[in-house]
């Protein structure tokens, strides 16, 4: 079944090792048929949540209109969205968690974001794979709060400049979760 897939990245490296497998990613969704809508959440003005709690009050997602009321009405579409990043200091890097905070609006507002599935494409410098535990975690307990199902989740540790990721087989990881789906 075609599905509506978003895809929020977050590195601010386009040349660079989750954007890789991002692409990889993307490559084989369009090729099953699913229709995919990209976000690069680095190279857009997203402030954080300043929880006013007048989500929706003047008719946008967000009363602070940045580039997150761009983002929202693709949320609110997608049946899957797919989060891409790198580990930064042991957690998610500010211009992704800053759209993932903001999806708070779309909760306060009171839309209905459960049901839909998610995956995470992730990358480190430090070889220990629980380094990434730190957008692992999040990412899980954030779908889990909202019902989503997490279809795969793609986690590779020491890569750290661009083209590092082609040492390993993140893309190739990357372009099966498509099949996951
Ligand atoms: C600000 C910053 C903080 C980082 N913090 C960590 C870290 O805590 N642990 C780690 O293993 N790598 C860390 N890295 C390295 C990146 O995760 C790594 O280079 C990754 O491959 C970058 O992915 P990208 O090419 O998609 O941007 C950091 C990099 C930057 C720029």
């Amino acid at each position: 079944m075609s599905k509506k897939v978003l895809v929020i990245t977050g590195s601010p490296r386009k040349n660079g090792n989750s954007f890789a497998m991002t692409e990889s990613f993307i490559r084989a969704a369009e090729a099953k048929g699913h229709t995919v809508t990209r976000f690069d959440a680095a190279m857009m003005q997203v402030g954080g949540c300043r929880a006013c709690e007048t989500c929706y009050k003047t008719g946008k997602p967000c009363s602070f209109d940045d580039d997150f009321n761009r983002i929202a009405p693709a949320v609110l579409e997608a049946d899957v969205l797919v989060f891409t990043m790198p580990v930064y200091w042991y957690s998610i890097p500010a211009q992704i968690k800053a759209v993932i905070d903001r999806l708070y609006s779309l909760v306060v507002g009171g839309k209905d974001i459960t049901g839909k599935e998610c995956a995470l494409i992730a990358c480190c410098e430090e070889e220990d794979p629980t380094v990434l535990d730190g957008v692992r975690i999040p990412m899980e307990r954030t779908a889990a709060l909202n019902k989503w199902t997490m279809a795969g989740e793609v986690l590779v540790p020491g890569v750290l400049n661009p083209g590092d990721i082609h040492k390993t087989d993140g893309c190739r990881q990357a372009a099966e979760l498509a099949d996951k789906i």
